[in-house]
């Protein structure tokens, strides 16, 4: 597909979105089956050295209560992700580089793949880092990381990021590029609903993803924080609707475009819509991250207002979710890493 065809499908209504979508479903069906992947996610810390214009965890932000797991509750939420089947757990922070972090990344790492005998998959989301830092943590164990790009486009990049060195845009797309050559599964994605965002920028992500040749990606709505430099734009930000359904064309179009990746129906989505997630699902994601962070550190992981699931317990969310998957016709693939058939498939 071209700019101009992508272009098209994301402004589709009615019934045209509504055969959109579909058809994404029919192409995941037919390459993936009905199966959605879990991956029990653990909010490591909130620390975090950037100024992301759009973050709540942003560094600039003194109202957060700023907040670490121990070894022993990292390794609790991961034996607990072991317990209730989830294959696959998700470690996820602000972005630290200090040497205390990164070693201790490479430790939790190692203690995790020691659980039933390495049988939980890993995948990281801790921002940029130095090659160095990614090829040791690989080695402990990890093999899919997390890097969104947040916007492909430089220009409206900086626009949500501040423009100094510590926010360099060429440095992330040089950090997908190391992830990759590395061999970690490498995912990336984008935010969507940003103020200045327009058609032809999220077109160009899209491209930008099929350009990149990645093995997952995760779409999901922007929601504006108050306590960030961005909210000042919020009346630019399309309503809750028009972001729910700009995320699920993407999505759609993304799937038709490259059927075989892993793609995440994002946590935002549920807060812009109840069903949000549920909707991802139909419209061609595959993954699921159900939050396994303990309850008394949920709220501190502020990164958007009104985010799902933070008063709920793990094991209530595993069968909320059973529930409402089996609802959309879908289900669960327990105890299996899910890793992104794209990716597997290019290595073999
Ligand atoms: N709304 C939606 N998603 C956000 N993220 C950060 N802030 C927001 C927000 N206000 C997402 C970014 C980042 C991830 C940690 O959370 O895409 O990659
Ligand atoms: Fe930090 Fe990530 Fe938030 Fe940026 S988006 S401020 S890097 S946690
Ligand atoms: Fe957490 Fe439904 S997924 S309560």
């Amino acid at each position: 597909m071209d700019r101009e065809e992508i272009k098209v499908l994301l402004a589709s209504e009615g019934p045209a979105m509504k055969s959109l979508l579909q058809r994404a479903q029919d192409v995941k069906f037919k390459y993936l089956d009905n199966y959605v992947h879990l991956r029990g996610l653990i909010e490591y810390g909130n620390v975090c050295e950037k100024n992301c214009l759009y973050c709540g965890l942003r560094s600039g932000n003194g109202k957060v209560e700023r907040y670490c797991l121990s070894d022993e509750e990292v390794l609790e939420c991961a034996r607990l992700a072991h317990e209730l089947g989830y294959g696959s757990v998700a470690l996820q922070s602000g972005e630290r580089s200090d040497p205390e972090f990164i070693d201790k990344i490479e430790y939790l790492v190692r203690e995790i793949k020691k659980i039933d005998g390495g049988s939980l998959g890993i995948t990281l989301s801790l921002g940029e880092q130095s090659e160095e830092t990614y090829r040791r943590w690989f080695q402990a164990g990890a093999h899919r990381y997390l890097l969104r790009i947040e916007s492909s486009s430089e220009e409206l990049y900086y626009k949500i990021h501040p423009k100094n060195a510590k926010h360099s845009f060429q440095h992330r797309l040089d950090c997908l590029e190391s992830l990759k050559s590395i061999g970690y599964q490498t995912g990336t994605g984008v935010m969507v609903g940003l103020p200045f965002q327009t058609l032809d920028h999220l077109a160009d992500d899209l491209l930008f993803f099929q350009k990149m040749d990645v093995a997952m990606v995760g779409i999901g709505p922007y929601i504006p924080h108050p306590d960030t430099p961005l909210y000042r734009f919020k009346d630019l930000v399309p309503s809750a609707k028009e972001r729910m359904d700009m995320t699920l064309k993407m999505i759609a179009v993304l799937r038709i475009m490259m059927p075989e990746i892993n793609m995440v129906a994002a946590t935002a989505n549920q807060t812009v819509d109840p069903q949000g997630r549920e909707k991802a699902i139909a419209a061609g994601a595959n993954v699921i991250m159900p939050n396994l962070t303990p309850g008394e550190y949920r709220e501190s992981y502020f990164i958007y207002p009104d985010k799902a699931c933070v008063k709920d317990m793990p094991d209530q969310c595993k069968s909320c979710l059973d529930i409402r998957l089996a609802a959309i016709g879908h289900k669960i693939l327990y105890n299996a890493w899910g890793d992104s058939v794209a990716f597997t498939k290019k290595a073999r």
